[in-house]
């Protein structure tokens, strides 16, 4: 079984069609997956593809290359609530007059940290530009378009240094962004993030709770594991660039 789409958000942002397909199992049925592929007006496909032999051969027959692994993190069922001492001199808020004081600096800011572990900076074929443009468009949507249910930040004085953002899709809730300024890295600031995302996740009565990570990202797996999330699974990630 695979299931193949038009990703419209990264369409829209390549100009291009890009297209997802999703391998949770052993292709089967190969010649249909190819021909589905040739047929369609595809440009781009990111594929994920869980780790199997025949899959791996197939997309490397059809021309994909291997980019990046992705891991997903569910939170711990025995999960508990340990007190985390608030890092000093700092303040969590999620008010939005934090966002309406954020200005293209402090954004650009926080895109240069999410796209340097980012699978789109591991594909030559796509540019730094189209990377920063993803991450804008996801901020901006995040921050000031609903696309995020929640937006939770850490500010040094009245600067932004760090946030998270929560999604909720059908009574399930997702870690979707989180990023902290390097200077502000390990102190603490992460796991606050996290844990306010959860308080705010539980007040709407949501525990299960998932968080997707580049596997090459060695520091944000180990900063989940440390806060109660537990491997789910590991997929492979692939592109294939036409155009
Ligand atoms: C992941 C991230 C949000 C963590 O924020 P943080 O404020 O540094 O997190 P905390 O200080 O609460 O926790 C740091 C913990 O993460 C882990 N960690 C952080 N950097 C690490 C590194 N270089 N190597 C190994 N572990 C690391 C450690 O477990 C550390 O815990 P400890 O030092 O207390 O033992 C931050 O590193 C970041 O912004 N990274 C870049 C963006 C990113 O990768 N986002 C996640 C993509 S899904």
């Amino acid at each position: 079984m695979f299931k193949l789409f038009r990703e419209e958000f990264d369409s829209r942002l390549f100009g291009k069609n890009v297209y997802k397909l999703y391998l949770e199992k052993t292709l089967k049925n190969k010649k249909s997956v190819i021909a589905k592929i040739k047929k369609l007006p595809v440009d781009v496909v990111f594929c994920f593809t869980v780790f199997d032999n025949q899959n791996i051969e197939i997309l490397e027959k059809l021309g994909f290359n291997l980019v990046s692994i992705r891991n997903t993190y569910q939170l711990s069922s025995k999960y508990k609530y340990k007190n985390i001492s608030m890092p000093k001199f700092f303040k969590f808020s999620h008010s939005d007059q934090v966002k309406s004081k954020l200005n293209s600096n402090d954004i650009d800011k926080f895109i240069r940290i999410l796209l340097q572990t980012s699978r789109y900076s591991k594909d030559r074929r796509i540019s730094r530009k189209i990377g920063e443009k993803i991450y804008l468009t996801w901020i901006n949507n995040s921050f000031y378009n609903k696309y995020a249910d929640k937006c939770i930040f850490a500010l040094s004085g009245d600067k932004a240094v760090g946030f998270i953002t929560v999604k909720v899709k059908e009574g399930v809730g997702f870690i979707d962004l989180i990023a902290v300024l390097k200077p502000h890295q390990n102190k603490g600031l992460g796991s606050v993030l996290l844990n306010k995302a959860f308080n705010y996740l539980k007040s709407r009565g949501i525990d299960k709770i998932y968080v997707v990570t580049e596997g090459e990202n060695t520091a944000a797996n180990a900063f989940y594991q440390r806060n109660q999330f537990v491997l789910q699974k590991t997929e492979l990630v692939y592109h294939k660039h036409n155009n």
